[in-house]
């Protein structure tokens, strides 16, 4: 991979892409042969929200694959306040091989990787959240065998999730179709990256405010809360901006008779989604929660492989500099 950090699925070619599928995929058959890739090596996990699926699968994943890893919580960290994000990249590439950081501006992840010398893994932030976009393909691809030119409509809100899953299925040619309420829409640089790289690839990318269109012969209908982390005091308002939102059956029906049912969980039961949908045999929601820790095993491979454990940092001596 060109990369050395998995920051935001724009980074990455389309064979970059498949690639850690396909890896994804190997060690979900045969874990065993995996099981001291990363041996010695650790995983620093900063949490500045809370997560279960992260958290679960970064920290088995790491030690499935040999390796350690170490849960810092917002109130340990405190990035940004307590020390800045440049000290702290400066102080965990000493001590650690790699960084997974879920946090709130997306640039935060950003300057973390820039400044560390280590691979640094984005585990969500309010743009993007580019593991669960993996997971999910990975997803769709074990159930329908292919992504080139398959439909997906997301329902909801033009989120975090929204974003990674456009540019995602931008790269893989797939057909990415967003219906939000007005003012909800995706970022707009966000939907210009997706389309132009669509139309490289051959799949393609479109928003729109008619939730039934969108909807209409897609393979996957795929939705999130309508509040994100973050947006907890907007949640009462949302709800009612949102209400003509919800996958139900009534707008699952309108997709494709085989078409799956996908949401990337926490789910708010009885809002963004009914229970016969969630619960019906045409959801696939917890098997994408399993596939997060397949295919970010694969990312983390890939990242922290060549990683040394122990690596020597220069010995900074003051007075020689000044001599
Ligand atoms: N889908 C997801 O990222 O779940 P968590 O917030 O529980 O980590
Ligand atoms: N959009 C949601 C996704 C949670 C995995 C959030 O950011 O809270």
């Amino acid at each position: 991979m060109n990369v050395k950090s998995f920051v935001s699925i724009r980074d990455f070619v389309p064979s970059e892409l498949e690639s850690l599928l396909t890896l994804g995929r190997q060690i979900k058959a045969r874990p065993d042969l995996y099981a001291r890739a990363l041996q010695g090596k650790t995983l620093a996990m900063i949490f500045e929200k809370p997560s279960l699926r992260t958290r679960v699968t970064f920290d088995v994943g790491v030690q499935q694959l040999g390796g350690f890893s170490l849960y810092l919580s917002p109130a340990e960290i405190n990035l940004g306040k307590r020390e800045s994000v440049y000290d702290v990249a400066k102080n965990l590439e000493r001590m650690v091989q790699g960084i997974m950081i879920r946090t709130f501006a997306h640039e935060i992840v950003e300057e973390m990787a820039q400044y560390a010398s280590i691979p640094v893994i984005n585990g969500l932030t309010d743009f993007s959240h580019p593991c669960q976009a993996m997971a999910d393909y990975m997803t769709m691809w074990e159930i329908k065998g292919g992504l080139e030119g398959l439909k997906i409509a997301f329902v909801g809100d033009g989120n975090n999730v929204a974003h990674s899953l456009m540019f995602a299925g931008a790269l893989l040619g797939a057909e990415v179709r967003v219906a939000t309420p007005r003012n909800y829409e995706p970022r707009a640089d966000a939907i210009r990256w997706a389309q132009q790289r669509a139309s490289e690839t051959g799949g393609s990318c479109w928003v729109t405010n008619d939730v039934k269109a969108a909807v209409c012969g897609v393979d996957v209908v795929y939705t999130d809360v309508w509040a994100s982390m973050g947006q907890e005091d907007q949640a009462a308002e949302r709800r009612e901006v949102f209400r003509g939102w919800q996958v139900n059956f009534e707008l699952f029906r309108r997709a494709k008779r085989d078409a799956i049912f996908m949401h990337c969980l926490p789910a708010h039961r009885g809002e963004e989604v009914t229970n016969d949908v969630m619960d019906s045999p045409r959801s696939v929601v917890f098997q994408q929660a399993e596939n997060r820790l397949h295919v970010q095993k694969a990312i983390m491979l890939e990242l922290m492989k060549d990683v040394p454990v122990g690596r020597m940092h220069p010995v900074t001596m003051p007075e020689l500099v000044h001599a």
